[in-house]
């Protein structure tokens, strides 16, 4: 069953359309779980914590790249190749594409030397499909300050414009450099209209690899 990853800034939707999208595969009789990164397993929420605690303002830009891809990891050991193992069909609340775009483009590692400690990280899993979920820089702010009231900014969400539009931009290329796993949903519309369109792809997805769920 395939292994479905949802990329984009913060408050683009991802988190709504993962809880849509694993509905209607329950509802079709198919095993679905969902994960997120960083976190997922004890190991990667201890990281986690470490990673967006605003606290930790000496981390360098490496050993950032270097934790998620450690939480990654284990997340790949612990959770989705068992879970694929088993038939699951795997949703991921950001995966490689996110390191690509916020540690190698927005912080300058380079895409392709955190592409390389991620390929070792991951042991090549790569997903069968990925949403980016885009939206300008201006509509994640608004829509992440609206559920920011009982907490603060996060050390990642503490960065400039500048940096998110460097995020932004490197997701926009890797959609482009890879059309075939990477479908590129204009995010700013309403969540029916994207939930119909991820359906749309899914389904296709899993009736050209002849695993529809629904045989009557
Ligand atoms: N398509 C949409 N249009 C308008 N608001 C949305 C849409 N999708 C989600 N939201 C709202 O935006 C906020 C962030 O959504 P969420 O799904 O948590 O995004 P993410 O997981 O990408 O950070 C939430 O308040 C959510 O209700
Ligand atoms: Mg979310």
């Amino acid at each position: 069953m395939p292994f479905i990853t949802f990329e984009g800034l913060d408050g683009a939707g991802k988190s709504t359309q993962i809880a849509r999208l694993a509905q209607r595969l329950t509802a079709q009789g198919l095993h679905v779980v969902c994960t997120r990164e960083p976190g997922g397993t004890d190991i990667g929420d201890r990281l986690r914590e470490l990673l967006l605690d605003p606290a930790q303002t000496r981390l360098a830009p490496r050993t950032e790249a270097l934790l998620y891809a450690a939480s990654r990891a284990q997340l790949v050991a612990e959770v989705i190749r068992p879970a694929l193992a088993e038939g699951a069909v795997v949703l991921c609340d950001r995966y490689v594409d996110a390191s690509l775009a916020y540690q190698g483009a927005g912080l300058g590692l380079g895409v392709e030397a955190v592409a390389a400690v991620n390929r070792f990280a991951t042991d090549g899993l790569t997903p069968d499909l990925t949403f980016l979920f885009d939206v300008p820089v201006a509509v994640s702010r608004d829509r992440i300050s609206r559920d920011m009231d009982k907490r603060g900014p996060d050390r990642i969400e503490r960065r400039s414009d500048e940096y998110f539009q460097r995020v932004r931009t490197a997701f926009l290329r890797i959609a482009e450099t890879e059309p075939d796993r990477v479908v590129r949903l204009e995010a700013s519309r309403p969540p029916e209209v994207l939930e119909q369109e991820i359906w749309a792809h899914v389904q296709n997805w899993l009736s050209k690899h002849d695993r529809g769920a629904m045989r009557e």
